[in-house]
């Protein structure tokens, strides 16, 4: 079912997508607007027709897994349905949509004014899908900022990806050098939506990724890297087409912008398969990596100087591949050179890579607050500091006794490690260079949140220490204190 269900939507926004871009454009690259209108007019039909059945059949699968109904239950459906429909926020936009759809039908055959008409109502249509996705769902101004955003970055891939299609018609139905012009012009829609799609992903990505660590860490991650990448491939085609293609202006070009359509259609689906995961932000998510990036080697002054100059030279290498992927007759030369230079170049970044761990990514649930503070320091003086010191400095009364010294844990080095770092020792213990643990696991005497707690404590110990915070006890009793006054 929730295969079904995938697959309907993903149908159901490359119909609208197509719909939007068969009426947007004409409008923007063919000069002749009346030929080019009537060309693709029978796609905007088509289009306009399977987006409304596809609606009405996603319609049909949601009611279906809302109620839990099995497939061919028609009864029970049928009972449902009216809720959905007049209840659900999802029955609402639904409708909402299928009038905007309904009102455009008729305005395709008459007139520029009245095709522009339509092309804004097919935005519309296709914006609403930011009311029904994790945007729609998360509330207040975040909430608001996602939907917006999220809405120009459907129209911007709709008007793009939808639009691929009605060009290749264009090819076939205009004389030769109005087609070119028009595959010429198609860059007046596709550099802005490509800068429009760039920007809202990247607000979508902070916000519903969850960075890098949900980038990698998380199906929805995983799901968001797979549209990224065959984003990448279909900029790559459009490049292609645009400086290569559209100058020799043979068959090519058609086949082309075709596969162009298809990738498009793709990252479609792949948006549909998004919609239905939980976001990377929201789990705990697993870094799949023995490495991870970090900046902390740039505070180093030793390091500093190393990785800025070795990103220097990376950077020119990076230009020197890309003049000579663009400038025919220095290419060979510019490519040795500038691969040289990355070769050269790129182990001085090492630094900026560290040792990670599963749960590297991972954030404490505990909010930092007083309370797990505080508990964090009563777990700590009993089960840790034994070997590291009741200020954490590394000299308790166990240490000389051990093989490997306990770390002390107020050392400038442990600011660098992740709070998920840092659960992943207390949980699994640290490995002895000698083998076995030069540290224990926590992971059956401690639950998580102990752990998490006293993960907070060493934190507010050292930011005590350095001098950040008052002492904790200080803190606690102050801010009582005041409440009982
Ligand atoms: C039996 C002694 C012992 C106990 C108990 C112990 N540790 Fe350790 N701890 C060590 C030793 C030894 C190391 C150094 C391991 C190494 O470097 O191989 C260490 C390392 C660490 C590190 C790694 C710091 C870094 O950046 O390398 C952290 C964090 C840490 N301990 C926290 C704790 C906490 C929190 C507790 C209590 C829940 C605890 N330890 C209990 C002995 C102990």
């Amino acid at each position: 079912m929730p295969d079904l269900l995938l697959f309907l939507r993903g149908l159901h926004l490359v119909c609208l997508a197509s719909l939007l871009g068969a009426l947007v454009l004409p409008l923007a690259v063919a000069s002749g607007a009346g030929t080019a209108c009537a060309a693709v007019r029978p796609l905007a039909r088509a289009s306009l027709g399977g987006a409304v059945i596809t609606l009405l059949l996603w319609l049909l699968a949601q009611t279906a897994a809302f109620v839990d109904a099995d497939p061919g239950d028609w009864g029970k459906i049928a009972v449902a349905l009216p809720a959905v429909v007049t209840q659900t926020r999802f029955g609402h936009i639904l409708m909402l949509r299928l009038a905007l759809l309904l009102t455009a039908q008729p305005m395709l055959g008459r007139g520029r004014a009245a095709w522009t008409f339509a092309a804004v109502a097919a935005a519309a249509a296709f914006a609403l899908q930011a009311e029904i996705g994790h945007a729609g769902a998360a509330g207040g101004s975040i909430g608001t900022e996602l939907q917006a955003s999220e809405a120009l970055h459907l129209i911007a891939a709709g008007a793009w990806l939808g639009g691929l299609l009605p060009l290749v018609r264009l090819q076939f139905v205009l004389p030769q050098a109005d087609a070119i012009a028009a595959a010429r012009r198609f860059a007046w829609i596709g550099v802005p939506a490509v800068l429009v799609l760039i920007a809202t992903a990247l607000v979508q990505g902070e916000v519903l990724i969850g960075g890098v660590g949900g980038l990698f860490g998380s199906a929805y991650g995983r799901t968001a890297l797979v549209k990224i990448g065959l984003f990448a491939a279909l900029i790559a085609i459009a490049l292609l087409n645009r400086f290569v293609l559209v100058v020799r202006a043979g068959a090519g070009l058609s086949v082309s912008i075709g596969a162009e359509a298809l990738l498009g259609a793709a990252v479609l689906f792949a948006a549909a398969a998004l919609a239905g995961d939980e976001p990377g932000a929201h789990v705990e998510p697993l870094w799949p990596f023995p490495l991870r990036p970090s900046l902390a080697a740039l505070a180093e002054p030793e390091l500093r100087g190393e990785i800025l100059i070795g990103a220097a030279f990376c950077a020119l290498g990076a230009l020197a591949v890309a003049a000579g992927l663009a400038w025919r007759r220095g290419r060979w030369p510019l490519l040795g050179v500038g691969t040289v230079t990355l070769w050269l170049a790129a182990p001085h970044l090492e630094p900026l890579l560290v040792e990670a761990y599963p749960t590297s990514y991972f954030v404490s649930p505990t909010g930092f607050s007083a309370a797990s503070i505080l508990r964090g320091q009563q777990i700590y003086g009993a089960h840790c500091a034994p070997c590291h010191g009741v200020d954490g400095r590394g000299d308790g009364p166990r240490a000389a006794s051990l093989p490997v010294p306990p770390t002390d844990l107020t050392a400038k080095h442990l600011r660098e490690q992740s709070d998920g770092e840092l659960f992943w020792w207390l949980t699994h213990g640290i490995d002895s260079p000698e083998g076995g643990l030069s540290m224990p696991g926590f992971a059956d005497s401690l639950s998580e949140d102990d752990r998490w707690a006293v993960i907070d404590f060493i934190r507010a110990n050292n930011a005590r220490l350095a001098g950040i915070t008052p002492p904790l006890q200080a803190t606690l009793s102050g801010a009582n204190g005041h409440h009982h006054r």
